[in-house]
């Protein structure tokens, strides 16, 4: 089959690759119809390649239909199935709280890390990704989710990803009706971030350099701004700040010039050496988390959906002390935000506006090109989603 494989840091290729095979009773394999890239998929291309071999399948956000199914597997070839990013058991002491993301049967203990992810590195079991024509679901029963078959992928796909990790986001900042909020970044995550905060009656002021991202939230309500606006945001909530701040941009910040002369050198080093750096040094960009810190208001809560890496980051302990602030952060424990996503994604009258959202469509084969135009923000790039039958 066809596949996108991570080849050296900015470097994705098209290769013909193995067809995936069943591993194991309950797995299942799906023909792929549609698989977008992430700013997740994004880190791999830059900052995480220490940890990527030559070749990897890349990508996590995934839907298709099963075409042959184990001999324990519940769900039958022809089912239309979304794949969450996370693979889990959906029956251990951590998946049975939710924290599918800490799964006790698929966590990567060698590296210390939670739950094995589709195609995200060493650091996540290398399992090969979805950006391909197949891809091998492992505890398929719990990792599937069968939909329904009446409306277009693009209602649908963003729940292997997106949307869960929006509504977490939005639930960890503890929002409610009637509070205001901040997000960093309208990337994707940033988008449905704010679009669900909205929808669940929060007054959202979202922060991104990019104007076609700021117009994208802009046409759903949300108050935007450029970089510098924390003193704006701040006036406009009586100067004490909004009561929770999302940051949905994570360890890539623009603007944070310290640490960016890091970030390279770590994806030039020979591999052992950037993978010790990574691990050892401080070395996000944390311009986003420091104007969280900076802007929520004394006794209000930062929830970080952007992802951070660095194992010893400064972090202004005297400001998150002083001014009582919550943080929660992780990966989105997908599967246990799915009930709460489904009848807003059927709704016909599309609710969290998924019909206004991807801006590129392109076959598989155009990948390496998709990745550099999504990276670099060109031709209005927000979200790109790859065919892998066109
Ligand atoms: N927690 C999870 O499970 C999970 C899942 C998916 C993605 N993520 C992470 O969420 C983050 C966002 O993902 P995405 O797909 O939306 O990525 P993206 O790269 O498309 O979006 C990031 C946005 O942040 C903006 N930005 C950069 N620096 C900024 C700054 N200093 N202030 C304000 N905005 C700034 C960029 O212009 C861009 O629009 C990434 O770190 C990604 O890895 C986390
Ligand atoms: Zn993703
Ligand atoms: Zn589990």
């Amino acid at each position: 089959m066809r596949a996108v494989t991570w080849q050296g840091k900015r470097h994705v290729s098209v290769e013909t690759v193995p067809d995936p095979t069943l591993d194991e009773p309950t797995d299942v394999i799906i023909e792929v119809t549609s698989t977008a890239i992430c700013g997740s998929d994004l880190h791999l291309y830059e900052v995480l390649g220490p940890f990527m071999d030559k070749g990897d399948i890349v990508g996590h956000e995934t839907m298709g239909m099963i075409v042959e199914a184990g001999s324990e597997s519940e769900l039958p070839a022809g089912d239309r199935v979304v794949i969450p990013f996370p693979i889990a058991c959906g029956h251990c002491w951590m998946c049975s709280r939710g924290l599918v993301t800490q799964c006790e049967t698929t966590q990567v203990r060698e590296h210390g890390s939670g739950a094995a992810l589709f195609g995200y590195s060493r650091l996540y079991g290398s399992v090969p990704g979805g950006q391909a024509e197949y891809l091998r679901v492992p505890h398929a029963n719990f990792g599937a989710i069968t939909v329904g078959t009446d409306l277009p992928d693009h209602r649908y796909l963003f729940l292997s990803d997106v949307l869960p990790t929006a509504w977490q986001g939005v639930a960890y900042a503890g929002v409610q009706r009637g509070d205001s909020l901040a997000v960093f970044g309208l990337g994707p995550i940033g988008q449905f971030a704010a679009r669900i905060a909205a929808h669940l009656g929060a007054t959202v002021y979202a922060i991104d350099p990019a104007p076609e991202r700021r117009a994208m939230a802009e046409r759903h309500g949300i108050t935007t701004f450029d970089s510098d606006a924390v003193e704006q945001i701040r006036d406009l909530t009586e100067g004490r700040g909004p009561d929770a701040v999302i940051d949905a941009v994570g360890m890539e910040a623009h603007g944070s010039p310290v640490t960016t002369a890091a970030h390279s050198i770590v994806g030039l080093l020979p591999d052992a050496v950037g993978r010790k750096v990574f691990e050892t040094a401080g070395l996000d960009r944390l311009g986003a988390l420091y104007g969280a810190i900076d802007l929520v208001r004394r006794g209000g809560t930062i929830s970080l959906s952007g992802v951070y890496g660095g194992q010893a980051d400064p972090i202004p302990m005297l400001s998150l002390f002083d001014k009582q602030v919550q943080v929660r952060m992780g990966q989105a424990n997908v599967h246990a935000h799915v009930d709460h996503l489904l009848p807003l994604v059927e709704d016909d009258s599309d609710p969290l506006g998924l019909e206004d959202f991807v801006t590129h469509r392109a076959p598989l084969e155009q990948a390496p090109a998709m990745y550099e135009t999504f990276q670099k923000k060109e031709d209005g790039c927000i979200k790109v989603v790859l065919d892998p039958r066109s």
